[in-house]
């Protein structure tokens, strides 16, 4: 996919222009459709570092089996085991982990982690998580979306509206909204005042939405957020390091994804969750395990999606 190799990482979703996304999109089918024994010479012989200092079922488990799949290696390192828990620092974590892999992965609590390991990293950097940013999240969303609606080449085609519902203030909104932003998709956010999503991303997102003439809205009646939407998306009230849990339970909870919420949207419309899901707080078990639930597709195409990311970053 690019042919002039240079230090690439995958920090925010806006580490890629438009139209890697869509070039990353058409890979991710390309490798979907492909036997597994096909593509194991497209990263034969390189190794993944993969740090993880929260868990993790979906990150970890498909960024290895991709890995695996294509050819490579990856190590699992809990931040516990490694010496990081004994006082080393970033810097000299990824200064050396460069002389060993050819790509690191972390999942990390304070995002400013993640801008130091790629600071003081030689090789691809890629986010699997931080406090502020979920990148591979968003690229799979996006890309199930297009998957989903069946439209041709890079496009979405007409009347797409996505709505996001709950906490409208983590590392999932805001990913979703900068590649949304980036890809020119009007995006909907029911979420109280409290949590709702930040200036600083906003500000963040603003070239591409003026550019893209991108409309985002922000509700505080989660019925309006979701009228006649196409999509309706949800995450966990309290996100891994959050501690104010019962005030977030408490305010969140007229933002639930139910059958009556789903009422509002469009007829047919999309359920999609990152997961992990805390049934019966921000969605409930009948409309995950209904016929709008296209959530454990979602999940699958973590693993498709990943593998597009590391032939992209990784391939010599
Ligand atoms: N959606 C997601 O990143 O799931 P895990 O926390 O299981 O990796
Ligand atoms: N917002 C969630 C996403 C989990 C994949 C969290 O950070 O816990």
């Amino acid at each position: 996919m690019n042919p002039v190799r240079s230090l690439r990482h995958l920090i925010t979703d806006q580490d890629l222009s438009p139209n890697e996304i869509w070039k990353l999109f058409e890979l991710t089918k390309e490798l979907k459709e492909s036997a597994p024994n096909k593509t194991f010479d497209l990263l034969r012989g390189k190794n993944l570092a993969m740090i993880f200092q929260k868990p993790s079922t979906r990150t970890r488990v498909s960024f290895e089996v991709a890995m695996n799949q294509l050819g490579g290696h990856a190590l699992y390192l809990s931040s516990s085991d490694l010496q990081l828990s004994r006082g080393e620092s970033i810097e000299d974590t990824a200064r050396t982990l460069s002389r060993y892999v050819d790509g690191i992965l972390a999942r990390v609590f304070d995002h400013q982690d993640i801008i130091k390991l790629a600071k003081n990293s030689s090789v691809p950097v890629i986010n699997g998580l931080s406090s502020d940013f979920h990148p591979c999240q968003a690229l799979t969303d996006l890309f199930t979306i297009w998957e989903k609606r069946g439209t041709p080449h890079q496009c979405f085609g007409k009347g797409l509206s996505v709505s996001f519902v709950g906490d409208g203030d983590n590392n999932v909104t805001n990913s979703l909204l900068l590649l949304c932003a980036r890809l020119g998709i009007n995006l909907k956010i029911g979420c109280p005042a409290k949590y709702k999503i930040s200036q600083g991303i906003l500000d963040l997102a603003k070239s591409d939405i003026l550019k893209n003439k991108v409309k985002i809205e922000i509700f505080s009646d989660p019925r309006e957020a979701v009228k006649d939407v196409e999509v309706i998306y949800t995450d966990v009230w309290v996100s891994m390091g959050r501690k104010d849990e019962k005030e977030r339970i408490e305010t969140l909870s007229p933002f639930q994804v139910n059958k009556k919420l789903l009422s509002f949207a469009k007829k047919g419309a999309m359920v999609m969750h990152c997961l992990p899901a805390h049934r019966g707080q921000e969605i409930v078990d009948e409309v995950i395990d209904g016929p709008n639930s296209i959530v454990f597709d979602q999940a699958e195409n973590r693993l498709h999606v990943q593998k597009a990311i590391l032939t992209f970053l990784l391939k010599a």
